[in-house]
């Protein structure tokens, strides 16, 4: 008679504790998690507390995207292109969701995407993302227009990413690798997608800029969100002084609120390859690309020596119009050849994790919902959000009929929509 393996109990979702890498309660900190957490049972749960919770103009700038939110609503909707077609009876019992990247093992194959201005909308914001990756086991990418130094957050992160604009100027280019390297950042991030500064109307009719500009209106924002008003801003006043932006270089930026100060952003377009060729002699650890799009860029990338790319349309915060990921990774994954392949922008579920990595993806990071979590819970409400898409992840390979990451390929997938095909190719000249 055939003995029939039987499940193990133990696997079973409903014990945190037995999803793989799932956060430890004892690592969660003694404080207990906040009661609102109870209501949050997805990563999209997160944005109606934090538009009560923060003031208008800092919401609109987390929130926002670019123009009309083309992009944005395309980063929704791409993932529904595609329907599964789980396998079944593969006795999937115990469930590995663990990814190795730059040679380093991580317990998800998700991650916290670069995010400037965080500590604006949680106290301490850049160090609370990182640290609850740590504890999680996840990457982090510290974003270069953050508000506390960068030698603080790897003091209490060691392991985060870093992500680098880079400014205009060759010399101080060198200066800030240069840096970034002495802090003890392993992983290197240049963000390219941001030649020219995006039409964000969102922040103008929501009342952001950068900095801030004291007004009656922006006093009234802070002073009907006294959570955040005392909880973040003051705090942060009192203990560290005015925020100022710490890492676009080798030396401190402007404050975070001023009438006059105007930010010293410096023009981008000029930015080409050679820059890239010349950090790449310089920075000896894992460099990465983000904001990729084009499967010719993904070739040019891995000829200039790059580790890795993040495909990207920045959350719909850049060219409005520029594609979902979704719609290109085939295509940049096959460019890529060995090159790790990761994408962000419009991943909210375990589904649309599972669906990035079986176009070609080895892994996700995740922007907006970090950042809410981070201001409505602080640490216990980020672990909670890496725990909801953990347990979905974990759940969905149970669907899918998975044990590891490995075996998901674009095979568990088909359309269910229409496409984006291929365009027509050019006209041949004389034509
Ligand atoms: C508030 C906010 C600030 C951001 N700041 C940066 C940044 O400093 N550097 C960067 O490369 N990307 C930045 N991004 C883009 C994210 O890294 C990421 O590409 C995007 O948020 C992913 O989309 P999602 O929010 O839909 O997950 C920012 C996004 C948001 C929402």
């Amino acid at each position: 008679m055939a003995v029939i393996p039987q499940p193990d109990s133990s696997a079973r979702i409903s014990d945190p504790a037995t999803v793989p890498g799932a956060v430890p309660q004892a690592a969660q900190g003694a404080r207990p998690a906040p009661r609102l957490l109870r209501k949050v049972l997805s990563l999209a749960d997160f944005e109606a507390h934090a538009r009560r919770r923060l003031p208008r103009p800092i919401f609109g700038y987390v929130s926002g995207a670019v123009e009309d939110h083309l992009s944005a609503r395309d980063n929704r909707e791409a993932f529904d292109a595609y329907g599964f077609k789980p396998r079944v009876l593969t006795g999937a019992v115990a469930r590995d969701q663990s990814v190795t990247l730059f040679g380093k093992r991580y317990s998800s194959p998700f991650g916290l995407a670069p995010m400037g201005l965080s500590a604006l909308t949680a106290y301490r914001g850049d160090i609370v993302l990182a640290e609850a990756a740590q504890r999680a086991g996840i990457p982090a990418i510290m974003s270069g227009s953050s508000l506390i130094r960068l030698e603080e957050v790897m003091e209490r992160a060691p392991g985060t990413w870093f992500q680098a604009y880079l400014p205009g100027d060759p010399a101080q280019i060198d200066a800030l690798i240069d840096r970034v390297a002495r802090a003890g950042v392993q992983t290197l991030v240049i963000t390219v997608d941001t030649p020219v500064s995006a039409n964000r109307e969102n922040n103008v009719r929501a009342g952001f800029s950068t900095p801030l500009r004291p007004s009656l209106r922006l006093a009234w924002d802070g002073l009907s969100h006294p959570r955040w008003l005392v909880g973040t801003f003051l705090r942060t006043l009192v203990r560290h002084g005015m925020p100022h932006f710490e890492n676009n270089y080798a030396t401190r930026g402007a404050p975070i609120l001023s009438s006059k100060v105007l930010r010293d952003l410096s023009e981008r377009a000029y930015l080409n390859w050679e820059h890239i060729a010349k950090i790449r002699r310089r920075w000896d650890g894992p460099m990465i690309i983000k904001g990729i799009l084009d499967a010719r860029d993904a070739a040019i990338a891995r000829r200039h020596g790059m580790d890795g790319i993040i495909v990207s349309n920045h959350g719909g915060r850049q060219l409005d119009g520029a594609a979902s990921p979704v719609h290109v990774l085939p295509e940049i994954a096959e460019a890529a050849r060995g090159m790790t392949v990761m994408m962000d922008s419009g991943v909210r579920r375990g589904t649309h994790v599972a669906k990035a990595l079986a176009l070609g993806a080895q892994c996700v990071f995740i922007g907006r919902p970090f950042n809410y979590a981070a201001a409505v819970a602080g640490p216990a409400g980020v672990d909670h959000a890496i725990s909801l898409l953990r347990q979905e992840i974990d759940r969905d390979m149970g669907m899918l009929g998975l044990s590891s990451l490995q075996q998901l390929d674009a095979s568990y997938l088909v359309p269910v929509r229409p496409l984006p095909g291929r365009m027509p190719a050019a006209p041949a000249a004389g034509d």
